[in-house]
């Protein structure tokens, strides 16, 4: 038998509801467990990704100075803390290289002994089911610190695929599983694609960071990286935070050039942006809570303002609520320790 609603019934999406006093919102808030039945978005382990700085050296672990509890390691240091976060388990973590020298067309980025294919190695022999995942940029190696390579103080974005496609390879020889291109030229995905391919990496999966804004979030992670430009700055290739619908277009030609999994990034700025991109694309969607959005949390919680904890699972709850599958985070090991 169908309910009849009243005439002072709400209507959403075709079910009647009853007023209060009838309906009280409340009854189903009353305690932990309940809240937990009827919990709409959960943010599990699986969700996560751990990303990671390596630098050249033996035995290293040094706190950087801009991000709360990250570290530089070295390629024998970071198998370590890559079998900590498995065994929380996380995934996958996302590497960040600091070359030894950086040059004109960032060389070290294909280089078989570079810092990140040694550290892919040190990291597939302790963990061997562990997702390892590489950036793929040029940012870090450049002298320039641009993420393409620049001529004539223009970045030169065909030349940039080029070289970027290089890199790619180079990670899925070493043993990336998924390389993530984050520079934002055009093109280079298809390129990327072709290259992988053309070299046997069928299985290597490509995460794009198909919609990255030029964001001020990214202060931190460029003082850990090492990768800030020398001169101008990044709103020549990453994205105006004044548009989402270009954001679906990028998406949208990632997608056409053979992406597997898209990103949206920043995320907490964006969170429009991830809604939107779930409504739109059926692939695996990534947000990364970058590095200035993660330290703005650590300062008001240093500063007494808030709990660090909660401040962080509401944070990553939200973008799940938006959307996202996938939460690139530096708070990976601490939102998965509270599983344990
Ligand atoms: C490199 C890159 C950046 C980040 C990830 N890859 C910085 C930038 O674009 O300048 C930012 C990550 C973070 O802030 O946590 N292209």
């Amino acid at each position: 038998m169908a309910l009849s609603a009243p005439a002072d019934a709400v209507e959403t999406i075709g079910v009647p509801y009853m007023a209060f006093p009838t309906n009280r919102m409340r009854r189903l808030r009353t305690n932990e467990t309940m809240r937990r039945l009827v919990r709409e978005t959960t943010v599990s382990p699986d969700d996560l990704v751990y990303p990671l700085f390596v630098r050249p050296g033996r035995l290293l672990k040094e706190p950087v100075a801009s991000m709360a509890g990250c570290y530089h390691f070295s390629p024998d240091t970071i198998a370590h803390e890559a079998a900590e976060v498995a065994a929380l388990g996380i995934p996958a973590v996302l590497l960040f290289g600091l070359p030894a020298k950086k040059d004109e067309l960032g060389s070290e980025t294909w280089a078989p002994d570079g810092v990140v294919q040694t550290a892919i190695h040190q990291i597939r022999d302790v963990c061997p089911d562990l997702l390892i995942i590489t950036d793929v940029c040029l940012c870090a190696y450049t002298e320039t610190g641009h993420c393409g390579f620049v001529k004539d103080g223009r970045i030169d974005n065909d030349r940039s695929c080029d070289l970027l496609a290089k890199m790619a390879v180079s990670h899925a020889r070493a043993g990336a599983d998924i390389v993530a291109p984050s520079d934002m030229m055009d093109g280079r995905i298809g390129v990327i694609r072709q290259a992988l391919d053309a070299d046997g990496f069928h299985e290597t999966a490509i995460m794009s960071y198909a919609a990255k804004y030029a964001s001020a979030f990214y202060g931190p992670f460029r003082d850990a990286a090492e990768s800030s430009p020398t001169f101008g700055d990044r709103r020549t290739y990453q994205m105006d935070p004044a548009n989402s619908d270009e954001a679906m277009r990028e998406i949208a030609l990632d997608v056409e050039e053979g992406a597997d999994i898209v990103m949206v990034k920043p995320a907490l700025c964006f969170l429009d942006v991830v809604y939107r991109a779930r409504q739109q694309f059926d692939l695996p969607l990534a947000a990364y809570f970058v590095s200035g959005e993660y330290m703005m949390i650590h300062a008001a919680a240093r500063a007494g303002l808030l709990d660090l904890d909660q401040a962080m699972m509401e944070s990553l709850t939200a973008l799940k609520r938006a959307g996202a599958d996938i939460l690139i985070t530096y708070f990976a090991k601490d939102a998965a320790k509270r599983f344990r």
